[in-house]
């Protein structure tokens, strides 16, 4: 049975999926779900990365990696690990960058989490059998410091939406109409008394599965040492607003047109996450916009080297910086969040 239809059976059956029910089955149901069927990464595909945008992004938070690593004491063995790696492009332009470095090279184990089998196909092509494969966090044994970045993840993990009615706030979901088809709803109710003045018909999304992943890591890093760099679009203040979006062949669909068949995702919640490492004891470092991160990190210089080096590539490294940096590209909407202990300050995070 196509998913479409095993989603009305099971509406059928249970009542209204919530959010985050319906996206873990558009995005991991195992045979249609969309990244374990067709995710389509890059330009002729469904999005574009950060990472798919320049090399200058890898080569960055290689650079990252590697003061951080030096703030931290050289450790002559820690675990590299990238969460959601994509087609893999991000950890071949750190692995590029880090190869200068030969303490760090020596030290480092490589460890992917990934969920869908036809990417880590992708990630083996370009990275060969260096990396190790896995799941979940949980399954990277612990006793070693880990130094971690992801690019895109957190928008995957899904969140439940509430929604102000003249009663109180109700839960959203998906069920269907008098026709049969896929329809968003409500279904359990709240108290009115949380945020009484919001108007009616605000969404407010909270997502357990996005804080957590910050406590898994929090508490990793807070026992091991390390770090993590999480970068994603999404807010930096708390707020209200539907995010849940669809994206296919670089366009927004609907996200109830066709499961499994467009990227589902919701915009991170960064206060939320840095709260939850926050509460497992590490420091409350500020949220950076990707444009802010970059500069500091030396985005400008890199790319005047490389135009330096290659002058023929001057106009297409412009538009590539412009894309990654400006605020009305990629530059504000994304942000990058540090988790770690308040012993070890990140490049970057630096009070002002
Ligand atoms: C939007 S892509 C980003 C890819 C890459 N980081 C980049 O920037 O190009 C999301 C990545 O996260 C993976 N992913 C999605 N849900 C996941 C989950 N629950 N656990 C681990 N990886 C997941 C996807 O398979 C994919 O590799």
């Amino acid at each position: 049975m196509a998913l479409l239809d095993r989603i009305k059976a099971l509406i059928q059956a249970t009542g209204p999926l919530s959010i985050p029910q319906y996206m873990e089955l558009c995005l991991h149901d195992p045979r249609e779900g969309y990244y374990a069927s067709r995710p389509a990464l890059g330009e002729k595909g469904d999005f574009i990365t950060a990472p798919l945008v320049s090399q200058m992004f890898g080569e960055i938070i290689g650079a990252w990696l590697v003061e951080t690593w030096r703030r931290m004491g050289s450790p002559d063995a820690f675990r590299l690990v990238e969460l959601g790696p994509g087609d893999g492009t991000l950890m071949d332009d750190i692995q590029r960058t880090v190869r200068q470095t030969a303490g760090f090279i020596a030290a480092q184990e490589i460890w992917l989490v990934e969920t869908s089998p036809p990417l880590a196909d992708l990630q083996g092509k370009r990275l060969g059998d260096r990396p190790r494969w896995v799941r979940s966090v949980a399954e990277i044994p612990d006793g070693r410091p880990m130094l971690i970045v992801s690019n895109e993840l957190l928008d995957c993990l899904p969140a439940r939406q509430f929604v102000r009615t003249a009663r109180g706030w109700s839960e959203r979901g998906v069920g269907q109409n008098a026709t049969g088809d896929l329809t968003f709803g409500l279904m359990v109710s709240l108290s009115a008394d949380t945020f009484p003045a919001a108007a009616e018909g605000t969404v407010i999304e909270v997502s357990a599965a996005q804080e957590d992943l910050a406590r898994t890591l929090a508490q990793r890093i807070f026992i091991d040492g390390g770090a993590a760099l999480l970068i994603d679009y999404g807010r930096s203040e708390p707020g209200f607003g539907d995010t849940l979006q669809a994206i296919s062949e670089h366009r927004k669909v609907s996200p109830l047109a066709d499961p499994g068949q467009a990227d589902l995702t919701v915009h991170a919640d960064f206060p939320a996450v840095v709260h939850a490492a926050a509460a497992e004891g590490l420091a409350h470092l500020p949220i950076l916009t990707q444009g802010a991160f970059l500069l500091k990190m030396g985005v400008l210089e890199r790319a005047e080297s490389l135009a330096a080096a290659h002058p023929e590539k001057f106009d297409a490294l412009e538009r590539q910086l412009n894309r990654l940096i400006s605020p009305g590209e990629m530059g504000d909407l994304f942000k990058v969040v540090c988790l770690a202990r308040p012993d070890l300050t990140p490049p970057g995070f630096e009070a002002p």
